[in-house]
């Protein structure tokens, strides 16, 4: 029999010491609130920025917290040619990120408070979204050491989601200067806020503004510009498989041949149930996997696959392991279930579940102010009935007989995505027959499928899931650098 909680890679954390329960945690956390107020008001400027300005709201009230100014096309040449590679030795750069781990640790507060005001993010989500980060600063540190020969690229622009305004921001950026490339990092149009407190902190901890440079604007204009400009030597991007393509494309034309795009994208991804896994532990991982985070990570669970003989009882299990959920404002350690992104995110999806009414098996409140959307449970046949990924709160659950496991996992297969994949079983020979059938880049066993641990847990995706390599993992740092031969030492 497969143990509880078998894990595919040790569970780790490289970092301490934010543990929601603890006094001084939460003093922190009150220190943020106070030190958010100036920081709402001053308006975040980039250079000599002549783009327009605008506001940022809060998604959980709508009240507008601040305001960015949008870097132009003059703004990013400007750049490109400001932008030097960090011809520091590796040690020193290594010692340098470790110090802006530091200083990621001494500003939790305030990130904490940034996280939830700007991108929804309820504390246990920022507790992981800073844990990751200062994981990515300290892990890519240490890797770098390990390539003492290695040369850098040149000119790397690092594109990052709304979703990890923090962690992925982070990671893409540490990976590239712990190579010694010069980062042009624009951030999602969303969340600069956060971004450009993280830049702050990277330069206050002495990354030289040369090899670090902070582009807030619209993917048409500064994302565009960033990717076919032929000086850029790399692209590191997380977002969508379709701009994904995009830049691919943009790159093919216009950067030098081997120019590499390291490339995160989305999934279409499932968990499989079977009749011998241990139901309220299912149960808890399902609604983790598909609701932590309002549903909106890329490895979140999209499509459950529960064993036809225990399919009535799960499903009641999960309608009541739903209702537990406390849906709201981000800011309060309660909430489990934060607002979505924005209005858009929010009327997209709110249309898609309308569209499926008939199949709703369950369906919360939600606020009526803020961008709320109500963790929802929709019935289908299987994941063929799902033509693109849903980026909220929005489980589907399909039965299958246990003669068709190989159906199922053909099925997830054919979506083309690889991205997580969950499996709760007793039963070991199931376990290695989905692993030898399923192309999918994280599997997880009886337990959830968000949240990959930086060193220990390489997270990346197959087919139109993502480039590879895989981040927070040993061979990340090799496409950072130009490749000649072997570069690893000891
Ligand atoms: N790395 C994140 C996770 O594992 C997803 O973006 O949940």
């Amino acid at each position: 029999l497969v143990p509880p909680a078998t894990l595919f890679g040790e569970s780790r954390r490289n970092s301490e010491g934010y543990d929601l329960s603890d006094d001084k945690t939460l003093a922190r956390i009150e220190n943020g609130r106070k030190s958010l107020a100036p920081l709402q008001a001053t308006p975040l400027t980039v250079g000599e920025a002549t783009g327009g300005a605008v506001d940022l709201r809060n998604p959980a009230t709508g009240e507008v917290i601040g305001s960015v100014v949008q870097a132009d096309q003059d703004c990013v040449a400007r750049a490109m040619s400001d932008a030097a590679i960090w011809d520091a030795p590796v040690t020193e750069r290594a010692a340098i990120l470790r110090k802006a781990a530091d200083l990621y640790e001494r500003d939790f507060g305030v990130i904490f408070a940034l996280l939830a005001r700007e991108a929804g993010k309820t504390q246990l989500d920022a507790v992981g979204e800073l844990r990751e980060a200062v994981d990515f600063l300290r892990y890519y540190a240490g890797e770098a050491e390990r390539r003492p020969d290695a040369l850098p690229l040149g000119r790397v622009t690092a594109i990052s989601p709304w979703n990890f305004p923090l962690a992925i921001f982070t990671g893409q950026i540490a990976a590239a200067l712990a190579m010694g490339n010069a980062v042009l990092a624009k951030p999602a149009e969303q969340t600069p806020l956060i971004a450009a407190h993280a830049v702050a902190l990277l330069h206050e901890a002495g990354v030289p503004r040369s090899a670090l440079q902070l582009l807030p604007g619209d993917g048409p204009t500064v994302g565009a510009a960033l990717t076919s400009d032929p000086r850029i030597d790399g692209v590191v991007f997380t977002g969508s498989t379709e701009t994904a393509k995009r830049i691919q494309r943009a790159m093919a034309k216009n950067l030098t041949p081997g120019a590499p795009l390291i490339a995160e994208t989305g999934g279409l991804n499932a968990m499989i149930v079977d009749s011998t896994a241990l139901p309220e532990q299912a149960v808890r991982d399902i609604v983790a996997s598909a609701f932590q985070s309002a549903g909106q990570r890329c490895s979140a669970l999209r499509c459950l696959y529960v064993q036809e003989d225990i399919a009535p009882a799960l499903i009641e299990m999960i309608k009541g392991a739903m209702d537990e959920l406390a849906v709201g404002d981000p800011w309060e350690l309660a909430t489990d279930v934060g607002p979505v992104i924005d209005r858009e995110a929010k009327t997209q999806i709110d249309a898609y579940v309308a569209g499926r009414s008939a199949q709703v098996l369950h369906r919360l409140k939600a606020p009526n102010a803020g961008t709320f959307v109500a963790p929802t449970l929709i019935e289908v046949a299987g994941i063929e009935e799902l033509e693109r990924e849903i980026f909220g709160p929005v489980l589907h659950v399909a039965t299958y007989k246990a003669r068709d496991l190989d159906k199922v996992i053909d099925a997830i297969n054919a979506t083309g995505y690889g991205l997580t994949f969950g499996l709760h079983t007793r039963i070991d020979d199931r376990v290695q027959q989905v692993c030898d059938r399923l192309h999918v880049g994280n599997l997880y066993v009886n337990r959830n499928q968000i949240g990959a641990i930086v060193g220990s847990q390489p997270f990346g995706g197959e087919g139109l899931s993502g480039t590879g390599p895989k981040a927070g993992g040993p061979c990340y740092l090799d496409r950072f650098a130009t490749p000649q031969g072997p570069q690893v030492a000891g």
